[in-house]
């Protein structure tokens, strides 16, 4: 973990006259600690001029886990990529400003964004398979991602590569990390995927969908190893889905777009109870089947 993250309990204050001189000028926003990610007030533009996000603002602390809903087509994932730097080739930030770990990369470079993606920021989307050679054992795609990303000496990355599957609750490991993409299943692949992300230790992680194609149980599980991880990793998360009930699960805050404009935010329970904007009650609504109160504080 970097230092940055590191918080220092406020030094005691040894005598009582030094406390109440203290106490006046005390700020408790002091105790919040900074945004590891944040975008503010962002604006994505095409090419062609069409602007595709209109001035979303997301922020999210260590051991922190904002939710992001909305219908597909809202800007979830452009906002998400903005974060970490891999706009699609067209697209760019044309207004407000992109910032992690306390830097202002709204405007960085191809190879600032290298240092940055996988040690301060990193992300798993839909569809794991996708990111990994199918000939090639999961294991050796991992190890490559600690030797490169994590910078970890060669003769350590297999060990590295068990502790690290071994953290994520993954049974015969050593199993898993001889076998290809088609021999293991979409909920594994997604663990393996997970495993690539945290491989430097980013203080952010964004689940893009991550957990979409897969069915409830195996989706239940991931959702509880994400919570987990950013408890015991003081990771900041990013959940991005459709399904408020994904969210709901996992996400103390959560931000509602829609059409490239958050619309809705604030505390999960309290978005969830009482909605103020009539697309969050339709989004709600939906959920009613589902049982969505069950997740509520
Ligand atoms: N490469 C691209 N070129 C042009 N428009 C895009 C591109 N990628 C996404 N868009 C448009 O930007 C909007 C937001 O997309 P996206 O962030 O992917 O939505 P979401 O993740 O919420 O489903 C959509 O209208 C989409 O069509
Ligand atoms: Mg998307």
């Amino acid at each position: 973990m970097s230092e940055v993250r590191t918080t220092t309990a406020p030094t005691a204050v040894s005598s009582l006259g030094a406390r109440e001189a203290f106490a006046p000028s005390f700020d408790e926003s002091s105790l919040v600690r900074p945004a590891v990610a944040s975008a503010e007030n962002l604006v994505i533009t095409a090419s062609d001029g069409a602007e595709l996000v209109h001035g979303v603002s997301v922020a999210v602390r260590p051991g922190e886990a904002v939710g992001i809903v909305g219908e597909s087509g809202s800007g979830k994932t452009l906002t998400c990529r903005a974060l970490l730097g891999i706009l699609p080739a067209g697209l760019a930030v044309t207004g407000g400003a992109v910032t992690i770990d306390g830097q202002d990369v709204t405007h960085a470079s191809e190879k600032q964004w290298r240092r940055l993606r996988g040690t301060h920021v990193a992300a798993v989307f839909q569809d794991p398979a996708s990111y990994l050679h199918p000939a090639i054992p999961v294991g050796a795609q991992l190890e490559e991602t600690l030797r490169i990303t994590a910078r970890a000496p060669r003769r350590q990355t297999r060990e590295r590569a068990r502790e690290l599957l071994d953290d994520l609750g993954i049974r015969r490991v050593d199993l898993v990390l001889r076998q290809r993409v088609a021999q293991l299943s979409g909920g594994m692949l997604q663990r393996v995927l997970i495993a690539m992300a945290l491989a430097a230790d980013p203080a952010v992680l964004i689940a893009d969908e991550a957990t979409t194609a897969l069915d409830v149980t195996v989706q239940a599980e991931l959702l509880e190893l994400l919570g987990r991880l950013r408890v015991e990793r003081d990771l900041a998360l990013i959940l991005v889905s459709h399904d408020l009930a994904v969210v709901a699960q996992v996400c103390e805050r959560v931000q509602v777009f829609r059409d490239g404009r958050v619309i809705e935010a604030g505390a999960t329970s309290r978005v969830l109870r009482a909605p103020g904007h009539p697309y969050t009650r339709e989004l709600l609504s939906a959920h009613a089947a589902y049982g969505l109160e069950r997740y509520l504080a």
